[in-house]
């Protein structure tokens, strides 16, 4: 039986996911989301057209059949405008499935999101205010509706009672309440819409399986925003680790084949939360310029920084990465010299063993060591032995430090700017 293999974000996300589940997905038959919800942010440049996805599974985009897991939070009404502008593209939306398990963010999520970050002050975590944690809360609290629930006859005693349970809470916070009635009536008509999608996902992807069907799963989000083993309290409120694909697919530890750990040959990070290999200087700002490092989703500047294999080593360990994607070679090599962080100094003794305890992480200072940049134009460079030496260098580096392949190189943003090795 196929194996399906995982990509999953290294570091706080925005490692090029999408662009490279767009690429495996030409060699498979079904894609799959199972963590997070529209937090996420995936582009796609392909066919002359740029994609940013934020639900629909970036590997529908290279004729994979896209399946929404149920360990996903579904804003219908994001995902209709999503189904809509692909439609719009020439994109076969049918090819899109969404789990009967899958949990629905409603308005009150989106509203409760914002107001935490208001009563948090300045202990903001600097949301996307998608409504992902609040929605997710529901699920375990247990009173989340499901798709099962949303597009069946239950849905508005369930919306009714927690409408009720939220208006209390924004009235408290001396906010405006939801009227019932109207949030009934316009998301009756998006189940209507959506409805066609849904299907038993545990049962589907395990017969597809079953028949010799490839899937690969996109993971969202990233190893040091995973609400176990990130920088909590500023992280997101799913596992994005590959803890996540099981939980959030109904496949099981002994299906997952490769796990794709993907990373930029710098970093950044969106929102609030400790990033040890941070630059606030120039050259930040000139990463961030370069890599065209503005958000997918909410527009913020990301910060940016060096590479950290500490991190990185990391992220390996919790998802038991079998191989590496670098992407943004090109980003990179257009400074003068470039730093990547091989240890962390705390109290004077330097360790290569990451922790995510923000308090220790406000005190360690990064160790580098130096690379030659300037690797020239990568824009049409398809092969390894192609780049220049010194880019060569720098990736091999990353190889032996981790003990871990690098699998795909990128070189620019294009689906084709992309190096197999
Ligand atoms: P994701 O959330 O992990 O899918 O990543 P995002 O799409 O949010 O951010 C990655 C950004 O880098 C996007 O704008 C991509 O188009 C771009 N990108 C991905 N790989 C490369 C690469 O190798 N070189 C360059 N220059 N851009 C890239
Ligand atoms: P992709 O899949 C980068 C960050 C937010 C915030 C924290 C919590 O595109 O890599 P949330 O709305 O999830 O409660 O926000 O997590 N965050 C991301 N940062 N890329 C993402 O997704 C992110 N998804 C959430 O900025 O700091
Ligand atoms: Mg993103």
């Amino acid at each position: 039986m196929k194996k399906v293999d995982v990509v999953i974000g290294t570091f706080f996300g925005d490692e090029g996911k999408g662009k490279i589940i767009d690429f495996l997905a030409s060699k498979a038959d079904i894609s799959i989301r199972c963590t997070g919800g529209n937090n996420a942010g995936h582009t796609v440049e392909a066919m002359g057209k740029k994609f940013a996805m934020h639900l629909i599974p970036s590997g529908l985009l290279n004729n994979a059949i896209g399946v929404i897991g149920n360990g996903v939070v579904i804003d219908p009404r994001v995902l209709l405008e999503e189904i809509k502008l692909l439609k719009d593209n020439g994109i076969d939306t049918n090819k899109l499935k969404i789990s009967d398990h899958a949990h629905v963010i409603l308005p009150y999520h989106i509203m409760m999101d914002k107001l935490l970050e208001e009563i948090r002050k300045s202990n903001k975590i600097g949301t996307t205010a998608r409504g992902i944690g609040p929605c997710y809360c529901d699920k375990y609290e247990r009173c989340g509706i499901r798709f099962v629930d949303f597009v069946g006859d239950n849905f508005k005693e369930l919306l009714k009672i927690n409408i009720e349970k939220k208006n209390a809470f924004f009235e408290l916070y001396g906010k405006e309440k939801l009227n019932f009635e109207e949030v009934y009536n316009e998301y009756k008509e998006y189940a209507r819409l959506l409805k066609p999608y849904m299907i038993d996902s545990v049962n589907y992807l395990h017969n597809e399986i079953e028949n010799g069907k490839k899937v690969i799963c996109e993971g969202a989000q990233a190893t040091l925003l995973d609400i176990d083993f990130g920088t909590y309290p500023y992280v997101t409120s799913s596992n994005p680790t590959v803890s996540g694909f099981c939980a959030g697919s109904g496949l099981n530890v002994h299906q997952i084949g490769k796990v794709y750990g993907v990373l930029k040959a710098y970093s950044s990070r969106v929102g609030e939360g400790p990033y040890v290999t941070e630059l606030l200087d120039e050259t930040g700002d000139l990463i961030r310029e370069l890599g065209h490092e503005y958000g997918t989703t909410t527009k913020r500047p990301r910060r940016c920084g060096w590479l950290d294999l500490v991190a990185l080593k990391y992220a390996i360990r919790v998802n038991g990465i079998t191989d590496l994607v670098i992407n943004h070679v090109d980003t990179i090599g257009k400074l003068e010299k470039i730093k990547v962080c091989t240890g962390y100094k705390v109290n004077g003794k330097v360790s290569g063993d990451y922790t995510p305890n923000v308090e220790v992480l406000k005190k360690c200072e990064p160790v580098y060591e130096e690379f030659d940049g300037n690797f020239g134009d990568l824009s049409k460079v398809r092969k390894f032995e192609d780049l220049p030496v010194k880019a060569q260098k720098y990736i091999n580096f990353i190889s032996t430090y981790t003990g871990v392949r690098v699998s795909y190189i990128g070189v620019g943003p294009d689906r084709k700017q992309t190096i197999k090795l």
